[in-house]
């Protein structure tokens, strides 16, 4: 099992494309090191790692929101903000050992990031090309 990048997440938007490949790498990284049953502190450090990239990925997409003036930015970042608490919720959980990091929270961030790129993230793609964003 692994996770990787699909021409069909392309968004076209450079910086964008650039930071979902990152993600899809970061995903995949953690599913391989639970696949190879890395200690626990290992997987913490991996998931910390992609929990502070997640939120530095919605904080682009957001600041170009407000700077372009997108007309569907409230929904958009509402869809951030509850992924952002959920992945917060479940780090709390996993510092304090009631948690593992799983095929479980694996395959809930593998479909959760597709769909948003596929059918929210997308739906930004013709506004953020008539207002040039790269
Ligand atoms: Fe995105
Ligand atoms: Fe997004």
């Amino acid at each position: 099992m692994s996770f990787v990048w699909q021409k069909e997440f392309e968004t076209g938007i450079k910086s964008i494309d650039d930071q979902h490949k990152i993600l899809v790498s970061m995903i995949d990284e953690l599913e391989t090191a639970v696949v190879e049953k890395k200690s626990d502190e290992f997987l913490e450090v991996i998931l910390s790692k992609m929990i502070k990239y997640v939120a530095k990925h919605f904080s682009h997409e957001e600041k170009t929101f407000i700077f372009t003036k997108y007309s569907d930015a409230d929904n958009h970042m509402r869809e951030h903000e509850k992924l952002k608490q959920q992945v917060l919720d479940f780090h709390t959980k996993v510092q304090a050992k009631t948690a593992n990091v799983d095929q479980t929270i694996l395959d809930f961030l593998k479909t959760w990031l597709t769909e948003h790129i596929m059918k929210t993230d997308k739906k930004y793609i013709a506004h953020f090309n008539s207002k040039n964003v790269q």
